[in-house]
This record gives structure tokens, C-alpha cells and sequence, in this order.
């Protein structure tokens, strides 16, 4: 399973085959410049939320790959009327792909689309096969609902928080929502983006090595195998 970072809150996950992209939010962000939104691949197209810094260039990724989109019920539904197929989920809920299994877990946080449709509840995933499991926790807060993640799903090899602050937790906040999931690799997302979100890189991983967890903070086009 190979991790790339392509800034803000888009991963792209390449595992058995196949391309997840998770919440584009490329061409408008001036620290992903030197990624080519148009070379992107997406079988699937995992949206955590409704809001612009997650959804801003899904549309034009998933017609060109005619990928799947899966979300929620509504976010979906938008999609759908875009000419995009998809799948949804809604909270709690499960389903396997020819990839590997996403549930579709808790986030304390808000969703509308960029039209001002409703966005349904926000949310997370958790994904796994046998190759590895991971979080991807989208926007939220610290909330105690991440401790349902050890009793339900296979143990978590990485996990990608936010840690930026202001609209999520913060890295402090996040180091203790690394001990409720029981992870101690965690992959920063949604920091240094905007200014609201700027954050100071050796504070935050002091922070989670001072608890005996690591802080992989990726360069934007920067991967990891899993
Ligand atoms: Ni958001
Ligand atoms: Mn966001």
C-alpha cells in the first residue's frame, strides 16, 4: 500500500491495483502548485465532507477517471447529479471493494457543499485489506467516538489526523485522539494551508514524541509504503 501527499487534506492510497483519492482540494492551494491535478488517477474518490478544501477539483478527477465516489448519502447524491456514479455509505456503515473493506466512522465537524447544499453529517474512514488499516479521521474534533475504532476495526498500522487547529483539533488535541485509536504513526493533514492554520512543525512533533507516538509530516507529492 503506497501513501502519497499531495497538501491540505488529499491523500491518493494505491493499493492492489488500484487508485483512492481521498478529498482533491488541489488547483486552489498555492503550496500543491507544483502537482498536476490533471495526471491524478481515481478509481475512487473518497470524500470525507462537503466543504470546498475537500471537494474543489472531485468533479473534474471523477469524470475524467470516471471514478466512484463515496461519501455519504447526500454528498453522493450531489455528485450523482454532476454525472458522477458513487456509492454511499452513512455513518457506522461498511461495504468491500475490489480494493478492501471502508466503514465510514464519526467526525465531529459541520459539511455543505460549495453551492450551499446540504452536506449531510461529516465523517471518516477506515480502510483495510490485507496488505494494512488505516484512519483517515477527515475534519473533527478530538471526540471520544475515536475510541470505538480499537473495538470495531483491525489495528491500525497509520492513521491521518488533522492537526492544524482553529476548524479541527489541533496537534495537541490529536496526540490524545492517537492514544483513543491506539496508532502511534500518525500522518499530519489540514495545517500551514491557510493562514488560520499555520502551525509550528517541531512543536507538533515534539508534542507526539514526547508520548512515545511519531508525527510524519509529508512533503506535498511525498510518499510512504505501507
Ligand atoms: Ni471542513
Ligand atoms: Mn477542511
Amino acid at each position: 500500500m503506497k501513501l502519497t501527499y499531495y497538501g491540505h487534506s488529499t491523500f491518493a492510497v494505491e493499493t492492489k491495483g488500484k487508485h483512492i483519492l481521498f478529498d482533491p482540494f488541489i488547483s486552489p492551494n498555492e503550496l500543491a502548485k507544483g502537482i498536476d491535478v490533471n495526471k491524478l488517477r481515481a478509481d475512487y474518490l473518497l470524500i470525507t465532507h462537503g466543504h470546498g478544501d475537500h471537494v474543489a477539483d472531485a468533479e473534474s478527477i471523477g469524470k475524467r477517471n470516471k471514478s466512484k465516489v463515496v461519501s455519504n448519502y447526500e454528498i453522493v447524491s450531489w455528485f450523482e447529479q454532476k454525472g458522477l456514479s458513487g456509492h454511499p455509505l452513512n455513518h457506522g456503515g461498511k461495504v468491500n471493494f475490489d480494493f478492501g473493506t471502508v466503514k465510514y466512522v464519526n467526525a465531529i465537524h459541520s459539511s455543505v457543499l460549495p453551492d450551499g447544499t446540504y452536506g449531510g453529517n461529516p465523517g471518516g474512514f477506515v480502510i483495510w485489506n490485507d496488505e494494512a488499516c488505516f484512519y483517515l479521521a477527515g475534519d473533527t474534533a478530538l471526540t471520544m467516538d475515536m475510541k470505538l475504532l480499537p473495538l470495531t476495526c483491525p489495528k491500525l498500522d497509520f492513521a491521518i489526523l488533522p492537526i492544524g487547529d482553529n476548524f479541527t483539533m489541533g496537534y495537541e488535541d490529536a496526540v490524545i485522539a492517537s492514544g483513543y485509536i491506539e496508532c502511534d504513526k500518525i500522518i499530519g493533514c489540514h495545517y500551514d494551508t491557510f493562514g488560520y492554520i499555520k502551525i509550528d512543525h517541531d512543536a507538533a512533533k515534539k508534542a507526539f514524541a514526547d508520548s512515545g507516538k511519531e508525527l510524519i509530516l509529508l512533503p506535498v507529492g511525498g510518499s510512504l509504503d505501507f
